[in-house]
């Protein structure tokens, strides 16, 4: 991977202090976009001002599509760096920043390509299914790619008979092999803020908020044991394990008129927005993606003033990346 930075600065940064200043910086966005004919991105677990600028907020399997579909010459993708490098690698002709290049992930840290070709060779004839939280070298070295609104789809699509390599979140992978009843070999790779959310804080929400549904992400240190929950203790639940955008479809629709919500805290303005009429609480206050967050509206508006961090991937991991994340696109 290849990051390139072209600065040709119009005016210092400024801090951002919310309020008025919010409005201000939300303003000069706005007006930078149209003047570079650029599309903002924005994940689910971005903080809400960006949210608010964005033409498009979904989840990493949404926002692909969206990166695949634009005609817009630059996209400002407000998420994390291996969200930005699929936007690279699914729209070759235009310009893919990145507001601030420290936004990683802790999940797609945990496997590198070498990692992966090691384990590769231990297990040859292996299908390899990446989750879309890797690095563009890793998913180049993948059969197949996907994200938390299209996995159980993706491991029902592969033959009965191969073996199946699964990476790099070992809770996500436990629970796709009893929702499919494949075994695979997992990755013990994890998020640290989903990996933070166990049993003891699902009791504990469940307790304080009886009657609302919990809605899991998969990635969550709880999933496999809250697959089959219906009651903690004497107190009944509901519980629905879905990725970020299908939390929002879930909450839109769903009778139930309050959620408790396991993932990360960002998404819930956007569920407020859309379910005005229902109560949210997250399962815990402490899921923060400190990654996520590190882009904000100043770092934004510099991003489209300044065309910085421009994110590209070498063609030859490009290439090879796009086969896998092509069926993730087009799966599910
Ligand atoms: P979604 O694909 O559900 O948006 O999740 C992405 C992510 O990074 C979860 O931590
Ligand atoms: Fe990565 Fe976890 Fe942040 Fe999602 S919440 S971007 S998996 S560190």
């Amino acid at each position: 991977m290849r990051m390139t930075r072209t600065a040709a600065p119009i005016a210092a940064t400024e801090p951002e202090t919310g309020g008025v200043a919010d409005a201000a910086l939300a303003a000069e966005v706005r007006t930078l976009k149209a003047t570079r004919n650029a599309v903002i991105l924005a994940h689910n677990y971005q903080a809400e001002p960006v949210q608010d600028v964005a033409d498009f907020v979904g989840d990493s399997l949404a926002l692909s599509r969206r990166a695949a579909a634009t005609d817009a010459d630059v996209i400002v993708f407000c998420g994390v760096h291996f969200m930005a490098e699929t936007a690279a690698i699914l729209s070759p002709g235009r310009t893919v920043l990145l507001p601030d290049l420290e936004a990683g992930c802790s999940l797609a840290a945990s496997i590198d390509a070498d990692q992966l070709r090691a384990w590769k060779a231990e297990h040859p004839g292996a299908v390899v299914v990446s989750y879309v939280n890797t690095t563009a070298a890793v998913k180049a070295e993948s059969d197949y790619c996907c994200t938390s609104g299209n996995a159980r789809q993706v491991i029902e699509a592969i033959a009965p008979d191969r073996e199946i390599l699964f990476l790099p979140d070992m809770f996500l992978g436990s629970y796709l092999e009893r929702v499919t009843g494949r075994r695979m070999h997992v990755w013990p790779g994890e998020c640290h803020v989903h990996a933070g959310i166990g049993p003891a804080e699902v009791s504990a929400a469940v307790k304080a908020h009886p009657g609302a549904e919990l809605l899991i992400h998969p990635e969550c240190g709880c999933v496999t044991s809250c697959m089959y929950l219906s009651a903690v203790g004497d107190v009944p639940v509901r519980t629905e394990i879905l990725s970020t955008e299908g939390m929002v479809r879930h909450a839109q629709t769903s009778p139930s008129p309050a959620f408790v919500v396991a993932t990360e805290i960002g998404i819930l303005p956007r569920m407020r927005k859309e379910a005005p009429d229902k109560d949210f609480f997250p399962l815990s206050e402490a899921a923060v993606c400190r990654y996520m967050k590190m882009i904000t509206l100043a770092k934004v508006r510099d991003a489209l003033r300044d065309m910085k961090h421009v994110i590209t991937v070498p063609e030859d991991v490009a290439s090879r990346a796009r086969t896998a994340i092509e069926r993730m696109v087009a799966i599910g």
